[in-house]
């Protein structure tokens, strides 16, 4: 298939290609999506081929503003609406009762959809100009670390895609945060840039919920908790709904973020003797710690974030950039369980497999 590339300022000629039934790659502020008209169920089949994805783990379905939340949801729980109104537009995904015009292929026949509202400027002259939801997974083939710029995303989907629309570097550099509410009970599915110290601040006395094991948002949430991060899975001490019904987590069973190289994780203190052990082998590093004179070993590669945002932002692209300079071992920084240090443990215990 041809390619098409689309320039920011393309927004008519991107829209044209959803509103035929095409799959179009597109900025958002977390990472690159894949998407086609959430309406339509064939040009949806599509985005599973495109990504070699299993069809049991749902799209997320994107919309231009909260006046559209009735037309993808059969129902908007007040909490839900609540987080809408302090998050949206944002990196927020909530699960949602479906409405009965959204294809089984999106929600892979469950009952709810994840809806998400993204800031990124193209993303929403895109939504507003297709004038139709966007069903968009992230545009990397399974299993890959989703794309955070133009080039990663060409990289991904070249000639597997109708377009590709460019929108730079994504601002977060993380999948978006998955809620799922249900009544009073909210849910953390996947940690992302909407922290648990964010939501706790809006919802106030409402309990947030942990992931356990089994009640991942598929296939892009849970593995950390599954590995055994104490402060994901022990959360507030209450199970999540997808614990006792673990039909609704689709895609646990599925790798994620998996870059060439190894990945290993390592905290800050364990740093020196960590790099010790890879002498002689061609190794990266990314973090926010600098690699002082104790450590002997030196990178090839090295990417020296200014705080956690920035190295949220970088890590996937750095993953790239990695396996580009050969890298065979990647040694990542592991953060604090605190605010996005969280999401970060969490793709970075994925990565590491
Ligand atoms: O930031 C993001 O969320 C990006 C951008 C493109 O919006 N999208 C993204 O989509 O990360 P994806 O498909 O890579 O990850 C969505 C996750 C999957 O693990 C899927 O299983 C889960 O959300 N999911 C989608 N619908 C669900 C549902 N109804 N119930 C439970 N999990 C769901
Ligand atoms: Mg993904």
């Amino acid at each position: 298939m041809q390619t098409l590339f689309l320039g920011p300022k393309q927004i008519g000629e991107a829209a044209g290609v959803i509103r035929r039934g095409g799959l179009l790659v597109f900025p958002t502020e977390t990472v690159y999506g894949l998407g086609a008209s959430a309406w339509d169920a064939e040009a949806c089949r599509a985005i599973f081929t495109a990504k070699g994805r299993p069809a049991d783990n749902p799209l997320i379905v994107h919309i231009a503003t909260p006046a559209l939340l009735g037309e993808v949801a059969a129902a908007v729980p007040g909490q839900a609406r609540r987080l809408f109104d302090a998050f949206s537009p944002g990196p927020l995904t909530i699960i949602l009762p479906r409405s009965p015009r959204i294809p089984d292929v999106v929600t892979a026949g469950l009952d709810t959809v994840g809806v998400r509202i993204p800031s990124h400027p193209v993303a929403r002259s895109l939504l507003k100009a297709v004038g139709v939801p966007v069903a968009a997974p992230s545009a990397n083939r399974s299993g890959r670390p989703s794309p955070t710029d133009f080039a990663a995303a060409v990289a991904q989907m070249r000639g597997r895609v109708d377009a590709i629309l460019d929108g730079g570097e994504c601002e977060h550099g993380l999948e978006s945060t998955i809620l799922r509410v249900v009544g009073r009970q909210v849910t953390v599915l996947r940690e992302g840039a909407i922290t648990r110290e964010m939501i706790a601040g809006v919802l106030g006395d409402v309990p947030i919920g942990a992931s356990a094991d089994t009640g991942a948002a598929g296939g892009a949430a849970g593995g950390a908790e599954a590995a055994g991060d104490p402060e994901t899975a022990g959360g507030a001490g209450v199970r999540s709904p997808a614990h006792r019904r673990p039909a609704e987590a689709p895609g646990m069973r599925h790798t994620h973020y998996r870059p060439e190289a190894r990945v290993v994780t390592v905290t800050a203190g364990e740093l020196p003797a960590a790099l010790r052990r890879l002498e002689g082998i061609r190794f990266g590093y990314i973090g926010v710690t600098p690699l002082l004179g104790d450590c002997t070993t030196r990178p090839a590669v090295s990417v020296l974030a200014s705080d956690l945002e920035d190295y949220a932002r970088r890590l996937y692209r750095s993953f790239y950039l990695f396996d580009a300079a050969g890298c065979d071992v990647i040694v990542a920084e592991l953060p604090a369980s605190a605010g996005i240090g969280r999401a970060l443990r969490d793709r970075l215990r994925r990565a590491a497999g």
